[in-house]
């Protein structure tokens, strides 16, 4: 048995998503920079953080990024540089991961939900005009799967209003509209580098994204405890920093991304032409070209087709099975109880194909096949 397979287990026929893959050919270059930062004589930010936040930036056309320990994190920390107080709402979706909401608690706003398209699983703009109140702060467009929200069109709706975006890009990187990548539309964008993600980090790391230098100093400020100078708080302030060596190792990583995300999008188009045309797709957006971090299809009886491919072989995943407005958490919350029939409905039917930059083409018709098998 090889080492791998001692410790977890063995490995599936085809799983959801193998980080391994990707490990061997960049493995050298990964110890290299992880020795680099032992040596460093700085553990805590430093020289590798700020080289990767400036690497990440340039890779979006510019601005500053700024390195922080997760996903969550970057939205807890986006939030609170936009001032955002208790009490104060700020609009998203119900189909997106938890994070997403557990982060606006965090800060003591209150979510908003508004439903999705059913053929693009995102925020349905149309919507978003009759959820903007009085005490609206943000609006997070989720660019769910890869796919995006057009921000653009999102800035005309919240326009005059002093509300802020910012775009949720755990899921998006390398996405772009029209053009012009995801996170380069909004006030701040968060990004997750938590390790499935298109750029994935050897545990958790995040960051946010902005071109408003006011908003950047405030943004490192809050992740180390409202400093501004040595043992002086300006702001409230959190401890949440991105690690060097998760830097260094991100830094390694990110020169691959647009060739990664390439080959998601190839493997998508093979899906595409591969599975039966009667599995509903979830669809790119219009002027998308989408980052495919899952590739997303709806089936109903989905837990018999679950079990049904993984007695062929073939790991599958839900993102996500629970709207979040249904969710005990948030019982307490004015939306709990309205209706969002879309995303409940997707949170109902949606499956997660196997997807990240290695998987074979004869295993994407491997799975299409699998699909066909048991999808009636
Ligand atoms: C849409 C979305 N938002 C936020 C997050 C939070 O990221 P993290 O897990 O790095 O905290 C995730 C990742 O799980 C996500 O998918």
């Amino acid at each position: 048995m090889t080492e791998a397979a001692k410790q977890d287990g063995p490995i599936p026929d085809v799983p959801m998503f193998d980080y391994r893959a990707q490990l061997k050919p960049l493995r050298a270059q990964m110890l290299a920079a992880i020795d680099r930062v032992l040596d460093s004589g700085t553990l805590i930010l430093g020289g590798e953080v700020e080289a990767f936040e400036r690497a990440f930036a340039e890779a979006h056309g510019g601005g500053h990024a700024v390195g922080v320990n997760s996903g969550t994190d970057a939205l807890v920390i986006a939030f609170l540089a936009l001032g955002v107080q208790p009490g104060d709402e700020i609009v998203t979706v119900a189909n997106t991961a938890v994070p997403t909401v557990s982060a606006i608690r965090m800060v003591g706003a209150m979510p908003v939900f508004v439903d999705v398209d059913p053929r693009t699983a995102l925020m349905d703009l149309e919507q978003v005009a009759a959820a903007l109140g009085k005490r609206t702060k943000v609006v997070v467009p989720v660019h769910l799967y890869g796919n995006m929200v057009d921000v653009d069109r999102l800035r005309t709706v919240v326009a005059g209003r002093g509300i802020a975006i910012v775009e949720d890009c755990a899921q998006a990187q390398g996405a772009t509209l029209r053009g012009r990548p995801a996170g380069t539309f909004g006030d701040i964008a968060a990004y997750s580098f938590y390790p499935t993600k298109n750029l994935g980090a050897y545990g958790d790391g995040g960051a946010c994204l902005t071109r408003d230098a006011q908003l950047a100093e405030r943004l490192r400020s809050h992740r180390m405890y409202g400093f501004a100078g040595a043992y002086y708080a300006e702001r409230d302030g959190i401890n949440s920093r991105l690690d060097p060596i998760q830097a260094a190792i991100l830094g390694v990583k990110l020169p691959h991304l647009p060739q990664w995300v390439e080959r998601r999008r190839a493997l998508a188009a093979l899906y595409d032409r591969s599975l039966p045309p009667h599995v509903p797709r979830v669809v790119a957006a219009a002027d998308v070209a989408h980052g495919y971090h899952l590739y997303v299809v709806r089936v109903a009886d989905r837990d018999r087709v679950r079990d049904e491919l993984r007695a062929r072989g073939v790991m599958t995943g839900v993102h996500y099975p629970h709207a979040i407005h249904r969710m005990r958490a948030y019982a307490a919350l004015p939306g709990a109880q309205q209706s969002l029939p879309h995303s409940e409905a997707l949170a109902r039917e949606v499956l997660s194909l196997p997807m990240w930059p290695e998987l074979g083409e004869d295993a994407v018709q491997r799975v299409a096949a699998a699909v066909a098998a048991v999808v009636r």
